[in-house]
């Protein structure tokens, strides 16, 4: 298969199942993944994206506001109005082409119009490709935190675009590259030798499996958090200076200093996390300045996932997998060993 052929990766949950298509000019099949029936779409997009598409139907394009303040219930409000004054029914089809703030709230907004309408997803990030398009979670932040409202709902299909990434910023491209540092970790897989094509469908892939294994977050799926912990306390704690994808890159070498700590793995392993995370990926694996160890731990045992105590994902000697009740001490002397 050379660079310009499009990868098709199924996610597969039964009669939910759809086809992710990835690759340069992927747009061009965006009829492909069009739910059959649908009469009418309307676009959900940002001033910005440098994407145009066209759905072959009579459409029309709803702009929504940059940055998680617009991640909102108000927009999705404005998104659900605009659907209805489109003449939008449950049979036509919404289509989202952005990033994953794009994603998340065009996914929700169908989720919630006529309870439950077709969505399709044009990421147009490399954090939206890999990760935020695929596997249907959706939802908007409340001002008490963030993704606090939100749905599971499958996308009819999601195209990923190779071309929209050229206009990407350098900082949303490492954000990316922090949550493909993470499926690293998870498979073992070279991802950076790949070619730009392979390697995003990979990820994709890595998702899908994991999803489709366990759609709703009863178990394995909480394993895409490796890393997350920490990062979510950071991006807190920081006041969302750190970017999510940033967050992530400092986490996943926290959680192998932690899992050190608690004997799970040897420092060779630990060292391989830096390798690869700050090395190969060429990411900042520093604490910020300023941060207060204690807050991070506060903010770690609120975590959203933590139905047990400090919850963590962590490697050992099974691989990695979710470890609930740990340590506090253990938690601090590994972030103590970032300081
Ligand atoms: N649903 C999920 O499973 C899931 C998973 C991970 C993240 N998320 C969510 O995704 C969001 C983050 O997504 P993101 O990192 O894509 O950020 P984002 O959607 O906020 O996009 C970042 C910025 O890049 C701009 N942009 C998008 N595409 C561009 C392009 N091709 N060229 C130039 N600029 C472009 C956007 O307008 C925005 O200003 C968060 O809200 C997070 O909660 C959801
Ligand atoms: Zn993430």
């Amino acid at each position: 298969m050379s660079d310009t052929d499009l990868r098709r990766v199924e996610v597969a949950l039964g009669e939910r199942s759809y086809e992710v298509v990835v690759g340069h000019g992927a747009i061009s099949e965006l009829a492909s993944v069009l739910p059959a029936g649908a009469k009418r779409a309307v676009v959900v997009t940002q001033p910005g994206i440098p994407v145009r598409i066209d759905p072959d139907l009579p459409h029309e394009t709803v702009e929504i506001g940059v940055g998680e303040a617009a991640k909102s219930l108000t927009t999705v409000e404005r998104l659900c109005r605009a659907f209805a004054q489109a003449g939008l029914t449950r049979h036509d089809v919404v289509i989202g082409v952005g990033g994953g703030m794009v994603t998340d709230v065009a996914g929700f907004a169908a989720a919630s119009y006529h309870r439950g309408t077709p969505v399709v997803h044009a990421p147009t990030t490399l954090l939206g490709m890999v990760d935020a398009a695929i596997g249907g979670k959706t939802g908007v932040n409340l001002p008490e935190g963030k993704n606090l409202v939100g749905a599971f709902w499958q996308p009819s299909g999601v195209v990923c675009d190779l071309d929209a990434l050229d206009s990407l910023p350098e900082r949303e491209r490492r954000c990316g590259l922090g949550e493909m540092a993470k499926y690293h970790f998870l498979t073992g897989d070279r991802l950076l030798s790949m070619p730009l094509v392979d390697r995003v469908a990979r990820c994709v892939e890595i998702k899908a499996e994991v999803v489709a294994s366990d759609e709703r977050e009863g178990g394995r799926r909480a394993l895409l958090n490796y890393g997350h912990t920490l990062a979510h306390a950071l991006e807190i704690a920081t006041e969302h200076r750190m970017a999510h994808g940033e967050a992530v890159a400092v986490g996943l070498v926290y959680a192998a200093r932690l899992a050190r700590q608690l004997g799970r793995i040897d420092q060779s392993r630990v060292d391989e996390h830096v390798e690869v995370v700050a090395g190969e990926y060429e990411l900042d694996v520093a604490l910020p300045a300023g941060v207060r160890l204690d807050h991070l731990v506060e903010l770690m045992g609120r975590d959203k996932k933590a139905l047990d105590g400090l919850t963590f994902v962590l490697d050992g000697p099974a691989g990695v997998e979710v470890v609930s009740g740990v340590d506090e001490a253990a938690v601090m002397a590994a972030l103590r060993e970032m300081e």
